[in-house]
């Protein structure tokens, strides 16, 4: 069994959305360090629940989220990380995520580039995008992160996730090894691996936009998201890798935001502000 952890709730009203999203909001306390590995038995239900994560509580403060205003039929917007830098590898006797600032001769010496492995940059996107008034008013549907080894996240929007980066990889850990994170009280899964492809999950009523420096097509965010029909869900996904550029078949247009090549974070508040001034959330 891997380190017991404890996912504390919070009731929240749910309004009967039309997403499969559940109710309560998830306050995500405890101690995320990586831990040394052990085998972890990941099939079938039994197993599952056998490895439900069970809690350490300590005094990571959460993060507040409003109740959700309504949820019901308004527009929703969903963001997709693409090519995340996350992955574990087995450094001295621990699994750890690897990263360029930790694992410099570890990923040397395993003919890797330590400036591919940049996992504070999903960190940042996912912090940005949770803590954004689009989720706060309970307009964010869904979120998901694509590793660069192709594995799919499921992260829940009402999910409080830890606020420091140490406690985020080791979190990161548990889930790429587990497979899900679950809320001790109901059995939710907060955090899960889902199978490919991404665009099963999205809205066949969705506009689906991908960002990029590189697109030749330069818009301000705020006039893009105004003309788009409000029938439309809005997909939003970006890169959160270092360097290379997203391209996705999913993709209905590409475009750039800034004529500067900005942090996934950054670009993800021009994103999110947009969205609140076009929602007129404050
Ligand atoms: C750290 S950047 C990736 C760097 C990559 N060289 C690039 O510019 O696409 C992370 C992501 O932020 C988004 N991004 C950065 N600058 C942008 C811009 N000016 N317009 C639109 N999206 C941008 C893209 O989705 C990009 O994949």
């Amino acid at each position: 069994m891997g380190r017991a952890y404890k996912m504390k709730g919070q009731k929240r009203k749910n309004k009967g959305e039309k997403y499969d999203r559940e109710e309560e909001p998830k306050q995500l306390v405890g101690n995320f360090t990586p831990q040394p590995s052990k085998k972890v038995k990941t099939d079938g239900a039994e197993s599952e629940k056998e490895e439900k994560l069970k809690t350490v509580v300590d005094d990571m403060p959460g993060i507040p989220i409003a109740p959700l205003d309504t949820g019901n039929n308004k527009q929703g917007v969903i963001f997709v990380l693409e090519k995340a830098s996350l992955e574990i590898g087995k450094v001295g006797k621990t699994d750890q995520l690897l990263s360029s600032d930790e694992h410099a001769n570890y990923l040397v010496k395993n003919k890797r580039n330590p400036a591919d492995y940049r996992p504070d940059i999903a960190f940042q996107a996912i912090q940005t995008i949770l803590d954004s008034r689009v989720n706060k008013s309970g307009r964010l549907k869904a979120l998901y992160v694509r590793t660069q080894l192709g594995q799919l996240m499921e992260i829940k929007p009402h999910v409080r996730m830890p606020r420091t980066y140490k406690r985020f990889s080791g979190l990161m850990v548990q889930l790429l090894q587990k497979l899900n994170i679950t809320a001790t009280d109901n059995g939710e899964k907060l955090l899960r691996l889902v199978k490919n492809p991404v665009t099963q999950y999205l809205p066949t009523n969705s506009r689906k936009i991908g960002f990029s420096h590189s697109s030749e097509k330069l818009i301000d965010m705020y006039n893009y998201v105004g003309n788009i029909n409000e029938e439309l869900d809005l997909v939003f996904v970006l890169g959160a890798m270092a360097h290379g550029k997203i391209d996705e078949d999913y993709v209905e247009d590409y475009i750039s935001i800034s004529e500067y090549p900005l942090s996934a974070a950054y670009a993800i508040s021009i994103i999110t502000n947009a969205v609140e001034r076009k929602f007129k959330i404050l």
